[in-house]
């Protein structure tokens, strides 16, 4: 698998027509192109919940891409349409050039699709079948996507155990039996075992005491660099992502606001909401507070700011029209989508 540098690697836009992913890499592994997810709303008829709005976003090949923004912003929706848990309203999931969206759902699922694409869930012990053993979960993909024998299936279990560090003899143990970081192992063993290309985390350790959740980060930085997996890193924990990711979007109410290279936008935020984002990490200066309240994701106007409203620097222009992601300065790859981004 090659790597490519993360100044060559895309970015995140959501621009109309040929300007999207204008300045990105000519061959991600990963190409979100202007996916929309719409919830029905019960008892509310003709209304929708837009819980990922407009997204686009690249994923370049050995990347490790930080997916940020506070609870509901739609971090997990967006991630549940790439592994196809949910089917998409509207926009594209490209995985190698091959428009995913379009292979109907039980041919997905045990299509080589479904391998490359593996998901490591927020909390281990909801992901857990509680009847199954660890040795069972491990296996079960490789039940489900691959033609090994058991001999074979099962050398690979051991081996699968070994690399995330699980000692052998817990394999045989059932979830209620396994401390909260062996159970994140079982889980991340799991997701690797068909050996996956992307590998998508879904706030891996916020189930995790503190204590447990670097000794877990650490195992994931070292499969990643081993492995050369391409990641997407869904975190609210923003000292984790930063280490963990070469760049990162940030979102806030379903849409992308900024995305760009991990150490420019922690350092240099340039986003109304990444730079409130970003003070709220202990000993970034003075914290940001936004006022009012995160605005309905129930039918919200096309047309409109997400933050407005809430937004410190805020004018009419806002509450007209909808600022798309645009390059901020020389850097192609750092994109904010405000109308008054001060200059680099
Ligand atoms: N299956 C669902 N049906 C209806 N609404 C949903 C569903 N899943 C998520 N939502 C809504 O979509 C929005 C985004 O949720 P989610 O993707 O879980 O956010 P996050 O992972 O960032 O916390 C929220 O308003 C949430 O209530
Ligand atoms: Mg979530």
């Amino acid at each position: 698998m090659t790597h490519t540098p993360t100044s060559a690697v895309a970015t995140a836009v959501a621009t109309d027509g040929a300007a999207l992913h204008a300045g990105t890499a000519s061959d991600p592994i990963l190409r979100v192109e202007r996916l929309h997810k719409r919830f029905p709303v019960s008892g509310a008829r003709g209304s929708s919940l837009h819980a990922v709005d407009d997204v686009s976003l690249d994923i370049g090949r050995g990347e490790s891409v930080g997916l940020v923004g506070e609870s509901g912003c739609g971090k997990s929706t967006l991630v549940r349409l790439l592994a196809r848990l949910h089917d998409a309203s509207e926009g594209r999931i490209l995985f190698d050039g091959q428009d995913l969206s379009e292979i109907p759902a039980l041919r997905f699922a045990r299509s080589p699709w479904r391998s490359a694409i593996q998901m490591v869930f927020q909390d281990p012990t909801d992901s857990l079948n509680p009847r199954y053993t660890a040795r069972d979960t491990i296996a079960e993909p490789l039940k489900l996507l691959t033609t090994l024998t058991r001999e074979q299936e099962q050398s690979r279990v051991q081996a699968l155990a070994e690399q995330v560090g699980l000692p052998a003899e817990l394999l045989d143990r059932y979830p209620h039996q396994l401390s909260g970081g062996q159970k994140a192992r079982v889980g991340i063993a799991r997701a690797l075992a068909v050996q996956p290309r992307l590998l998508i985390l879904d706030e891996p350790t916020a189930a995790l005491d503190v204590s447990v959740q670097a000794v877990v980060l650490q195992l994931l930085q070292r499969l990643r660099q081993e492995l050369g997996l391409s990641c997407l890193f869904v975190s609210h924990d923003l000292n984790v992502v930063r280490l963990l990711t070469d760049r990162v979007a940030v979102m806030y109410l379903g849409r992308i606001v900024e995305v760009g290279p991990s150490e420019a936008v922690f350092r240099h935020p340039r986003h109304p909401y990444t730079k409130a984002l970003v003070s709220s990490i202990p000993g970034q200066g003075p914290r940001i507070k936004l006022s009012g309240e995160v605005a309905s994701p129930i039918d919200p106007p096309s047309q409109v700011c997400r933050l407005h409203g809430r937004c410190p620097i805020g004018q009419d222009v806002c509450a007209r029209q909808m600022p798309l992601l645009r390059a901020i300065g020389d850097d192609v790859n750092h994109r904010a989508a405000c109308h008054f981004i001060d200059p680099a």
